[in-house]
C-alpha cells in the first residue's frame, strides 16, 4: 500500500520540520544533558496547532488529521524526542476529553488544551500498576458534591509542568478492569501534589514525575464520561497514544539512520570511506527498510483513524514495529560509529538512549502483542 499524502499534509510536515530545526534542534543535546523541560517550545507548538491536531476546529484544534499529526510527531522527535513524547502525551489529555467529555468540559478544557495555553498529562500508571491497570488501587470516593480521591500515580509525562490531568481511578468494588473511572483534575485542585521526578536513562528533557492525591477533592462534574467507563477511555485514548509512540519511534529511527549515512562516509579505515564495506552497507539497508516498513504501518494505522474504522490492532502494530526497530537502528548507528558512538560528542548515544523508552510506555511490546494476538484471534 503506498501513500499519496494531500498537498496540505505534506505543507504540514515541512513546517513542523522547518519549527523543530529552529526551536529544538539546536538546544536538543544541552537540554536533554542539563534535563531542561522545554515549556517555551510547548507553548510555542500550542500556538502553530500542533497540540490539537485531531481536535477538530469547532473545539479549538488544528483538525489537522493522524496522518498529519504523525508526519508532524516524526519531525519534532528526529529534532528532540524528549520533546515528541510530551507532543504524544498532550493527545493523551485531548482524545478523551473529545470522545467522552460532555459539552461543558469540551468548552471549558479542550480548546485551551489544544492550542496550548494548558498542557494536559495522562495519568494511569501506579507502582503496583504498570502492564496491568487494571490492578490499579488509587481510589476517588463518592463524598455527594465531589470526589475524594487518595494515591500515588507514578511515570507521569510531563506531570510536573501539566495544569490538566486526566486522571484514572478506582470508584467501585468491583475488581480488575471493572470498577475505574476517569476524571479531569486540575492542578490546582486542593490536595494534589508533585512528587519526585525520576531520573531516567534517556528522554532526559522529558519531565517524569510522581503525582500525589491526598484526599483531593474533584468536583462531581469533573467526572469524565460514565461512572465505571474509565478502563475504556483509557483504552482508547491508548490507541491513538500508540500511533503517536510509532512516529516517535520513527523520528529516532531516522534520526540513527541520517546520523550513520553521514558519518559512514566522512569516518576513513583501511584507507577508503567505511560506507564502501558491504557489512556497512547491510546495515544501513535494514535500517532503511525497516523505516519504510514502520512508516506504512503508522500511516495505516493513521488513515484508518481519519476514516473512521476501528484502529486498535493497526496502533499496535505500528508501536510494536517501530519501537523495536527504533532500537534496531539505534543498536547499528551506535555499531557504525565505533567507540565515538559510545560518547556523548555524538547524536547517536543521545539517540540509542531515547530508543529504549518507546519498547517500554504506552504498552510494552509484549502488551502489543497481547493486543494483536486477541484482535486476530476474534475475527
Ligand atoms: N478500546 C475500547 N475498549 C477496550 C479496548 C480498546 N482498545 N481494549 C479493551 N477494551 C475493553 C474491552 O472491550 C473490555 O470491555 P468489556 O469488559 O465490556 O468486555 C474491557 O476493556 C477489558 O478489556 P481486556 O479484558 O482486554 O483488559 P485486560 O485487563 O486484559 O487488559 C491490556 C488488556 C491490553 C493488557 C491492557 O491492560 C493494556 O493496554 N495494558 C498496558 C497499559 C499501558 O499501555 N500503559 C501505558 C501507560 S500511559 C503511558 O505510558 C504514557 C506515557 O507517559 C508515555
Amino acid at each position: 500500500m503506498a501513500f499519496q499524502l494531500t498537498a496540505e499534509q505534506e505543507m504540514v510536515s515541512l513546517m513542523a520540520r522547518d519549527f523543530a530545526k529552529k526551536e529544538l534542534e539546536p538546544m536538543a543535546s544541552k537540554r536533554e544533558k542539563e534535563e531542561i523541560f522545554p515549556l517555551d517550545v510547548v507553548k510555542k507548538m500550542g500556538g502553530l496547532g500542533l497540540l490539537g491536531m485531531m481536535v477538530p476546529p469547532e473545539y479549538g484544534g488544528s483538525g489537522a488529521g493522524a496522518i498529519s499529526y504523525c508526519l508532524a510527531l516524526q519531525e519534532i522527535a528526529y529534532a528532540c524526542a524528549s520533546t515528541a513524547v510530551t507532543m504524544s502525551v498532550a493527545n493523551l489529555s485531548t482524545e478523551p476529553l473529545l470522545k467522552f467529555g460532555d459539552e461543558e468540559q469540551k468548552k471549558k478544557y479542550l480548546a485551551r488544551l489544544a492550542q496550548g495555553e494548558l498542557l494536559g498529562c495522562f495519568a494511569i500508571t501506579e507502582p503496583a500498576a504498570g502492564s496491568d491497570p487494571g490492578s490499579l488501587q488509587l481510589k476517588a470516593e463518592d463524598r455527594g458534591d465531589h470526589y475524594l480521591v487518595n494515591g500515588t500515580k507514578i511515570f507521569i509525562t510531563h506531570g510536573g509542568y501539566a495544569d490538566v490531568i486526566n486522571l484514572i481511578a478506582r470508584t467501585g468494588p468491583e475488581k480488575g478492569n471493572k470498577g475505574l473511572s476517569a476524571f479531569i483534575v486540575e492542578k490546582g485542585f486542593k490536595g494534589f501534589s508533585v512528587g519526585a521526578r525520576e531520573d531516567k536513562m534517556g528522554l532526559r528533557a522529558s519531565n517524569t514525575v510522581e503525582l500525589i492525591f491526598e484526599d483531593c477533592r474533584v468536583p462531581k462534574e469533573n467526572l469524565l464520561g460514565r461512572l465505571g467507563q474509565g478502563f475504556k477511555i483509557a483504552m482508547t485514548a491508548l490507541d491513538s497514544g500508540r500511533i503517536g509512540i510509532a512516529s516517535q519511534a520513527l523520528g529516532i529511527a531516522r534520526g540513527c539512520l541520517n546520523e550513520a549515512v553521514r558519518y559512514s562516509r566522512e569516518r576513513k579505515q583501511f584507507g577508503r570511506s567505511i560506507s564502501s564495506f558491504q557489512a556497512l552497507q547491510w546495515m544501513i539497508a535494514d535500517m532503511a527498510t525497516g523505516i519504510e516498513a514502520a512508516s506504512l504501518l503508522t500511516l495505516s494505522a493513521a488513515d484508518r483513524k481519519d476514516r473512521g474504522l476501528p484502529f486498535t490492532k493497526e496502533a499496535s502494530m505500528a508501536k510494536l514495529f517501530a519501537s523495536e526497530m527504533a532500537n534496531k537502528a539505534a543498536y547499528r548507528a551506535v555499531q557504525i560509529h565505533g567507540g565515538y558512538g559510545y560518547t556523548k560528542e555524538f547524536k547517536v548515544e543521545r539517540l540509542y538512549r531515547d530508543a529504549r523508552a518507546t519498547t517500554i510506555y504506552e504498552g510494552t511490546s509484549e502488551v502489543q502483542r497481547i493486543v494483536i494476538a486477541r484482535e486476530v484471534l476474534s475475527d
